[in-house]
């Protein structure tokens, strides 16, 4: 199947930059949010990004102009999926949140569309369980930022057939990204890799083996890594980083994932990364 429309739920970090190379690869999208101001922001991050595209001269103005044109949007499921081909959800990380949303998307999406989300770490097993078509559920893990980030995870459900696996795959390549197919378990590919190396460098930090400074640049020189993991978390935010550990702990079972009591400390005060101007490095607000 070739999907041509596609609606996104939610604007924020995430459903602008989907929304943004959809368009982009020439989709009719519709962005749903709760009300006209997120979506009048979303909207705004999307020209602004776009622009930054021109000023580089990846794309012309005359095609920041098409793409924005293929943009509508809803402030309602019911007005946003009437013609949805596939529907990719990305509102916040809670369990009950997705539950009501494709409980929902299920009732009222045409009944061969794919709900795809872009859940990090909530089982997608799980999200199918709540609909009655739970082989057209699947994870479409995008990176952040979405413009520029060219992983897409495709992620199966226990019950996800091949024929949405491939539809998903086909078309993540012709959003310019490159999809990894990856069977459900907890923090798929990314983040059960990703999260242990994390905490790992914050147990490091805990135990004064080295300096936050110093831990990053051994994996910066000495790894190659682009960020050090501790720059990384902060970027991340460091509330999300110890919500994927504890659903790594808690669903895996195994105690090599649990969190390190100074992540814990750190989110306990409100040191949250970037987002609140303090983590393991200070940032200007
Ligand atoms: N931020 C990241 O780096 C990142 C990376 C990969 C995956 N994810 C995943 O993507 C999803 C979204 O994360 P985010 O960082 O974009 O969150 P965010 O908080 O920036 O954005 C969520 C958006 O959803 C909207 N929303 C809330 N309830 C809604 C509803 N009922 N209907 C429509 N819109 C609604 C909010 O108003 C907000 O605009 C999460 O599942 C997260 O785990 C995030």
């Amino acid at each position: 199947m070739t999907v041509e429309r596609i609606t996104v739920l939610g604007g924020g970090t995430m459903g602008n930059g989907i929304a943004h190379v959809c368009a982009q690869a020439g989709r009719k999208v519709t962005l749903v949010d709760m009300n006209q101001d997120l979506l009048e922001k979303a909207l705004g991050t999307i020209f602004k990004n776009m622009d930054r595209q021109v000023k580089k001269e990846i794309i012309s103005a005359g095609e920041k102009e098409e793409a924005v044109g293929r943009i509508s949007t809803a402030t309602s499921i019911e007005d946003g999926i009437a013609e949805a081909q596939l529907v990719v959800e990305a509102v916040p990380e809670k369990l009950e949140l997705k539950e009501s949303i494709f409980t929902e998307l299920d009732e009222k999406a045409p009944a061969d569309a794919i709900l795809a989300t872009n859940t990090s770490s909530i089982s997608i097993t799980e999200i199918a369980a709540f609909t009655k078509r739970p082989e057209k559920v699947i994870g479409m893990h995008f990176m952040n930022p979405v413009p520029m980030m060219k992983l897409v995870e495709v992620i199966r459900g226990l019950a996800t057939d091949d024929e949405t696996t491939q539809t998903v795959m086909d078309l993540s390549v012709e959003l310019g990204k490159t999809p990894v197919e990856v069977n459900d378990f907890p923090g798929f590919v990314s983040n059960r890799v990703l999260l242990p190396m994390i905490n790992e460098a914050i147990f490091a930090l805990m135990e004064g083996v080295a300096e936050a400074e110093a831990i990053d640049t051994v994996m910066k020189l000495g790894m190659a890594h682009p960020m050090g993991p501790l720059a990384l978390a902060d970027l991340i935010g460091l509330d999300v980083c110890l919500s994927i550990l504890e659903v790594l702990h808690r669903d895996i079972g195994d105690d090599r994932y649990r969190p390190c009591p100074l992540l814990r400390k750190y989110v306990a005060a409100g040191w949250l990364g970037r987002k609140s101007g303090r983590g393991f490095f200070g940032y200007d607000r």
